[in-house]
Formats: structure tokens, sequence, C-alpha cells
């Protein structure tokens, strides 16, 4: 179990807590333990399929969306060894490590490009240079509102540079923030892969965050059909398991949860972006469930303080200094961070 004395506000979590719907399928499900969860599975599947008006031969399910990821690099690499071909990934820097960390345990080289110093979006110039003075096969891992900047890459430009790729540039396009966006420009990939705007890409999704089952472990990747089963192929057998797949089910169908799960996020960026413009510190404009903002000095001695207050805040993000990433958890906890940040003012540490 967790150390209840901290406030967890540095994994992206919602601390909102599973669904209520979610606990009780769960609880209803136990009695089909013992049997392989090819079922509940097949109804996931058919679910999502549904959402997304996608066929099911273009999903995968996940134990977590980070095993979609894991498995996406594999085949690639797989299909690079086969083919006798260099495979190399390509990521923005800062984004959410894990790719990098699988990549790096298999062997697979890994160029971070930093983002961009005006705005801190994607460098697409150097990111596409990488990939074009390669000869052999890259990979993308582009996250969608990015981690840990919370904010979103232009839609068209994103689009246009993935339509207009050559055959051996991929692209894993990580949406697990989607759910949070609000800015009406934003496009979800899920329509380019409808559209066949690109055989290369894959869309990465997580019931991590709005469905609050980051303890459940289940996620998809959603791209043709072909692609799909060969990322099969590196996927653990019945991976997502009975609990997971009958609580993703049920908070699916569970409107008023999303919606209040949504709300909750909302209220709570708006009591950080308060606090923030009243402190002077600046931040980036949040589209998901955490926020990117400045903090005026040491990050690690400020990680350090926030954790001698019991509150536990995002680590540091290289190469970008003097901002914290915070999960944006319940209004309550906000309500203990903000005391918290406005002490820190007052003793001059922020
Ligand atoms: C961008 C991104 N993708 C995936 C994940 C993890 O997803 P999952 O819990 O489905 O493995 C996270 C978790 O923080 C994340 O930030």
């Amino acid at each position: 179990m967790q150390n209840n004395k901290f406030l967890e506000l540095n994994a992206n979590e919602n601390s909102l807590g599973m669904s209520a719907s979610a606990k009780q399928a769960i609880t209803e499900s136990l009695g089909e333990g013992f049997r392989y969860p090819d079922n509940p599975r097949n109804a996931l599947i058919s679910k999502i399929s549904s959402i997304h008006d996608v066929s099911e031969n273009q999903i995968s399910l996940g134990n977590g969306s980070t095993e979609n990821i894991r498995a996406t690099l594999q085949m690639l690499q797989n299909k690079a060894l086969k083919e006798g071909r260099q495979f190399q990934m390509v990521i923005p820097v800062p984004t959410f490590d894990c790719a990098a960390m699988y990549a790096n345990a298999i062997g697979v080289p890994v160029v971070k490009i930093p983002v961009t110093a005006e705005n801190y979006d994607l460098d697409f110039d150097e990111l596409q240079k990488t990939a074009d003075e390669f000869d052999g096969i890259s990979l993308f891992y582009i996250c969608n509102p990015n981690n840990p900047t919370g904010i979103i890459t232009a839609t068209e430009k994103l689009k246009t540079w993935i339509s207009n790729a050559p055959d051996n540039h991929y692209f894993l396009l990580d949406q697990a923030y989607m759910d949070y966006v609000s800015d009406p420009s934003f496009e979800s990939a899920i329509e380019w892969v409808k559209q066949g705007l690109s055989g290369n890409l894959v869309v990465i999704h997580t019931f991590s965050k709005l469905c609050a089952l980051a303890g459940m472990r289940v996620g998809y990747a959603i791209s043709n059909p072909q692609t799909i089963e060969n990322i099969e192929a590196f996927m653990s057998m019945d991976n997502t398991n009975l609990s997971g797949a009958v609580a993703a089910i049920a908070t699916l169908n569970d409107a008023e949860f999303l919606a209040l799960s949504l709300r909750t996020t909302n209220q709570s960026r708006q009591m950080i972006e308060t606090v923030l413009d009243e402190l002077g510190l600046c931040y980036l404009p949040s589209q998901s469930n955490f926020i990117f903002y400045e903090i005026k000095g040491d990050l690690k001695t400020y990680i350090d303080r926030m954790r001698d207050h019991d509150i536990k805040v995002g680590r540091e993000f290289p190469p970008v200094t003097g901002f914290n990433r915070l999960t944006l958890g319940r209004p309550d906890e906000m309500a203990v961070f903000v005391k918290t940040l406005k002490l820190f003012r007052e003793k001059g540490w922020v």
C-alpha cells in the first residue's frame, strides 16, 4: 500500500479513485477469476471499436498502454533485423520516458531532440532531419499532449509531417491525456488512422488517467489491421486481465463518472492557475491532468522541500530547468498544495 502520509502529486494518477461502477464490476467478476479472460477482453475490444468506430482487428489491448509501446518497439526492431536494416528511435525531450527505457533495454539507440526554447513544442525540423540522415528505420515516439509540458502540438503541423513521411519513418503517437484536451484545434490521430493518412502510424490510449484505473493496467493501441497483427505477436497472451477488462468496460459505460472526473481535474487546474497567477509564476497552457509551472529556483531543492511538507511533486525533466510538473489531484488536495506554495513564497523559496 502507498504511504498515506504524502500527497501523491507526482505520477499523474487520478486521485478521485476508481468509479463505484468499476469496483462493483470487479467484485461481481471474481467468480470468473479461474477462467482465462477471453470474454471480457473481447467485450472490451468491441466497446473500444464502437467508441472510435474502428474495426476490432485495429485494436491491440495492453497490460497498460506501456505494454503496447514496448511491443511496437520490438516489432519494428524485429522488422529491421529481418530486413538487415538499422533501427533507431527518435524522441523529443523532455517527454514520457518509458519508450526510451524500453529501447535502452533492448539495445535500440535513442536520439533525443530538445523541445524548442521558444514554446516547448516539438522541434519538427530537427526531428525530421535526424531521421532523414539515418539509413534505416526510425520510430518517432510523440506524446500529444506531451508529458511533462502538458501542451498539445499543432494538429495541422503534426498531420502534415506524418502524411508526408517516407516509408521508413514510423510514428508512435501516445494520446494518454487526450481526454483532458479542451483546445478545439486538437484532432485525435485515431481519425488519421481511419483516413489512412499513414500505414506507419500507431496511436496509444490508456485507462490510467481520466478513467482512474492506473492500478488495473489497461491500455490499447490502434492502427491498421496488418500493423496490429504485427504488434500482437509481441504482446503477452491474455494480457489485459479479468478485473482490468470489466473495470474498463464499466467505466466507459459510466458517463456520470467520466464527466465528474473531467470536471474535477478542470476545477483543480483552475485552482492552481489562480495561485500561480497570484504569485506571478508562469505556466504552460495545460491540456492534461498535470501542469508544468515555473518555480524560480533550484528544482531539486524545491522537490525536497515539498517532500519535507509531505507533498510529492514531479521529478526533474532535463533539459528543461526551473519548471516543475504537478499532478492535478482532487480540489481538497490542491488546497493543501496551494497553502504550501504560499508558505514557500512567504519564506522566499519560490
Ligand atoms: C504519456 C504517457 N503514456 C503512458 C503512460 C502510462 O500508461 P499506462 O498506465 O497505460 O501504462 C503515462 C503515465 O504517466 C504517460 O504519461
